[in-house]
């Protein structure tokens, strides 16, 4: 039976998220720099169809600086294939925990959009996302002080050539600014520098976020969905493939308008 149009309004809405549907959602409210901070958007293919992700970015997101900045993304985005098997590039995992990408970097790009080319047959592969304020509330509420003391403290970053920064897991600049990293996985040794009980709470907190459904936002997308957030404020991960795999475009990139083409994101 259909549902009626009482029941459809209480459908709840996460509020992190916006979905645009048609082309003419997105041309009245297009969307910027500063919403990929505080909600990811989904825009389905029935609102931009593009045959390529570039296309896609020059519709969608035009002030998007495309970042090249790796062997992966030397033509901008890094085509991402998952199979069920776990044979693919990249993350070794099924399920790919909670982290924000280029967490090694000084600077890790701003934005990050994952592009659907393929979707898994059985349903799997969806992408996860959680906001950080809202990781951080729930922290708070649970009375978890000195795991958001660990997340603040400054410690070295150890990038791969030249001086190494101290910078924290949890930075505050205006708005709340992230960077996790899986270390199981990680394949140039630990990002920053962390004892083994840190390293311990470092995944007791990624595993936590894994668990708190009120704040995770799951998107099943369709070939030719895109999604787009700021990989400053949100965790993203994906849940295991279940059927023969997905396929993804991955594009990362900054706000063209900051002279710095590094976001609108304060150190
Ligand atoms: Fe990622």
């Amino acid at each position: 039976m259909a549902p009626d149009r009482a029941s459809v309004a209480t459908i709840p809405v996460h509020p992190r998220l916006r979905i645009i549907e048609t082309s003419s959602e997105l041309a009245a409210c297009p969307i910027t720099a500063d919403e990929l901070i505080e909600r990811a958007v989904i825009v389905k293919a029935s609102a931009r169809p593009a045959a390529t992700t570039a296309e896609s970015m020059e519709s969608v997101l035009p002030w998007l600086s495309v970042w090249y900045d790796h062997e992966y993304w030397r033509t901008g985005a890094w085509t991402c294939r998952v199979k069920s098997e776990g044979e693919f590039t990249g993350e070794m995992v099924p399920l790919l925990k909670f982290h924000t990408d280029m967490s090694r970097r000084p600077e890790p790009p701003a934005y990050t959009v994952i592009r659907s080319i393929a979707g898994d047959p059985q349903g799997g592969g969806a992408s996860l996302l959680v906001h950080i304020d809202d990781a951080i509330r729930r922290l708070e509420e649970l009375g978890e002080d000195a795991l958001l003391r660990l997340l603040r403290t400054p410690r070295t970053l150890n990038v791969a050539d030249g001086s190494k920064p101290t910078l924290p897991l949890l930075s505050h600049g205006g708005h709340t600014r992230v960077r996790i990293f899986d270390y199981h996985i990680a394949t140039k040794g630990l990002h920053f520098d962390m004892s083994d009980h840190e390293l311990r709470e470092l995944d007791r907190f990624i595993d936590a976020c894994h668990t708190w459904s009120d704040l995770i936002m799951q998107a099943d997308l369709q070939a030719g969905d895109l999604i787009a957030f700021s990989n400053h404020t949100f965790l993203h991960g994906r849940t295991a493939c279940l059927g023969t795999g997905r396929v993804t475009d991955i594009v990362l990139g900054n706000c063209a308008d900051n002279g710095r083409n590094a976001g609108t994101h304060p150190e």
